[in-house]
């Protein structure tokens, strides 16, 4: 009675049964293939399934022509394995009992790069299945420690060992745990929202291999542990870069030692700058006289809107030395008004000091006057001529000019100067009048 249904069963599929009785485990490979990185180690995946004891049978890993691995009679065979994978090889005892034939491969080059046979043989039995191993050089990261200023701008340095294109593969730069940067396979780059404008790689270094990342103006939070990793299908590698910010607490604003003395209608520069010498990156500076705004620079450039009348268009700042923490002014048309305490002030700064004053005196005009005998230039405009022209045509006029220009100045003088006129003194200029001498 039970054989009907065996009988029937023989009759529509013959080979059910027969397998049935023979099932022999099958020997799985990977489909895809399997990404190693250069001088690292791989594992290549072979398994019985199912599970079956292969430590006692012949196991053998080929590539091409050339044994890889030759495992027979419960150890690993070398005689016949090409020299190329000497002692670089490796198969778990403990796994073939489960039937798992995996090799190790250590120190990857890319001559292992290639088809894998992986095959078992025993008594009943023949099985052999394939796999590809591709070998892609890795990130290397030359600097792995580095120290920063905040304020200051950074390069974290990761580069492919080998020139390669890393189109097709996403880039990605990590903070600890977090994704910070990140580079997609169409090289479409977007930065987490936190670091706004503050992450950039360099975009046209990438096709070159250099994957490194620039972070500006480095804040605290920016310290500790950068990973920069590169995904590919079958592979993902990465290096590390220790950060450590240091904060800028030791910066301050430095103004000079002694005030700044010039005259009506010069250039006044007012030094100012960042010790140690740093950039003022996207700090505000704001130069202040009697609480009126001298010049404002905020957002990497000059904002006049909110500046005083009076210094309107006569302001300005070295611009490529603001990198170098020159953060000095330059003041055009000095007038007499100008003079004062003025502050340089830098309010953001995580530093000591971050206003210093710098005064501006401004001096009496030039030398000429201190000549009590030629209180002005007549002399010298007749040596000028006289030496041109000789006694030409144009002395006569020139003189008569200059005389008179010389007694109306010393009538001016005259008129306003006099204790020095007590004194014989004769000022020309009337802002000398409170020189107490
Ligand atoms: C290694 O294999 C070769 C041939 O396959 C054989 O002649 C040799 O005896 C084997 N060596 C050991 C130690 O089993
Ligand atoms: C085979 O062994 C390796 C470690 O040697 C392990 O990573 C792998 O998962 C194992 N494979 C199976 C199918 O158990
Ligand atoms: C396995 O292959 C070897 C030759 O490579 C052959 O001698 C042997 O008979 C085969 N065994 C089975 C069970 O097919
Ligand atoms: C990558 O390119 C930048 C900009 O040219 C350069 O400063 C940096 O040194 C390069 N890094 C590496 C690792 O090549
Ligand atoms: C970086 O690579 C190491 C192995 O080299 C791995 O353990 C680690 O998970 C990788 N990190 C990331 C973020 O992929
Ligand atoms: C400053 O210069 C701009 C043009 O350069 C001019 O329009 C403006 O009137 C000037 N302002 C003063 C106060 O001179
Ligand atoms: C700032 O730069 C200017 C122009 O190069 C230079 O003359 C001046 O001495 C510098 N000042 C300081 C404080 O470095
Ligand atoms: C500064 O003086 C120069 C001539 O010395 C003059 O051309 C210029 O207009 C003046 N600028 C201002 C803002 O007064
Ligand atoms: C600042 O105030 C002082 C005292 O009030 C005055 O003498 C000076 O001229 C002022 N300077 C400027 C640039 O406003
Ligand atoms: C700073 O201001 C004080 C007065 O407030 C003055 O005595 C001193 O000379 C100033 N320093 C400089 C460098 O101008």
């Amino acid at each position: 009675m039970e054989l009907i249904p065996v009988i029937l069963l023989l009759l529509v599929c013959p080979e059910c049964i027969l397998t049935e009785n023979t099932k022999d485990p099958d020997l799985v490979c990977p489909s895809k293939a399997i990404g190693a990185v250069k001088s690292k180690d791989v594992l290549l995946p072979c398994h019985l399934e199912p599970p079956m004891d292969a430590s006692a049978e012949t196991v053998k890993w080929k590539q091409g022509k050339h044994v890889v691995h030759f495992h027979q009679g419960g150890k690993h065979n070398s005689s016949k394995q090409w020299e190329h994978f000497r002692e670089r090889t490796s198969l778990s005892s403990e796994g073939l009992t489960e039937g798992n034939l995996s090799l190790t491969l250590s120190s990857v080059n890319h001559l292992d790069e290639g088809r894998y046979q992986c095959s078992v043989h025993t008594e009943s039995m023949n099985k052999t299945c394939y796999i590809k191993l591709n070998v892609e050089p890795n990130v290397v990261c030359p600097s792995e420690y580095i120290e920063v200023r905040t304020g200051d701008d950074v390069v974290l340095p990761c580069r492919l060992e080998t020139h390669v294109d890393t189109s097709g593969k996403i880039l990605q730069w990590r903070h600890g745990n977090n994704i910070v940067y990140e580079k997609e396979k169409h090289n479409t780059a977007k930065e987490n929202e936190r670091n706004t404008n503050r992450l950039s790689l360099f975009p046209e270094e990438l096709a070159a291999g250099n994957l490194s990342l620039k972070i500006s103006s480095v804040r605290l939070e920016d310290n500790g542990k950068y990973q920069c990793c590169l995904i590919s299908e079958s592979i993902e590698r990465n290096c590390s870069i220790f950060v450590t910010v240091v904060s800028a607490g030791d910066r301050r604003v430095v103004g000079p030692h002694e005030p700044v003395a010039v005259e009506v209608g010069q250039v006044a520069v007012l030094p100012c700058h960042l010790e140690p010498p740093s950039p003022l990156s996207d700090l505000t500076l704001e130069w202040t006289v009697n609480n009126s705004k001298v010049h404002i620079y905020r957002s990497h450039r000059d904002d006049p809107s909110i500046q005083d009348e009076r210094f309107k268009n006569r302001t300005s700042l070295f611009k490529e030395e603001l990198v170098h923490g020159n953060i000095s002014l330059i003041l055009t048309n000095v007038t007499k008004e100008d003079a004062g305490n003025y502050f340089c002030f830098v309010p953001k700064l995580v530093g000591k000091v971050q206003r210093v004053n710098v005064t501006l005196n401004i001096a009496p005009p030039p030398e000429k006057h201190k000549n009590d005998e030629e209180p002005c230039p007549c002399k010298t405009i007749i040596q000028h001529l006289g030496l041109r022209l000789g006694l030409g045509l144009g002395f006569g006029l020139p003189l008569a000019f200059c005389i008179i220009i010389c007694l109306w100045m010393k009538y001016v003088g005259r008129f306003d100067g006099f204790a020095e006129q007590a004194r014989g003194n004769q000022r020309a200029m009337p802002q000398d009048d409170h020189d107490g001498e």
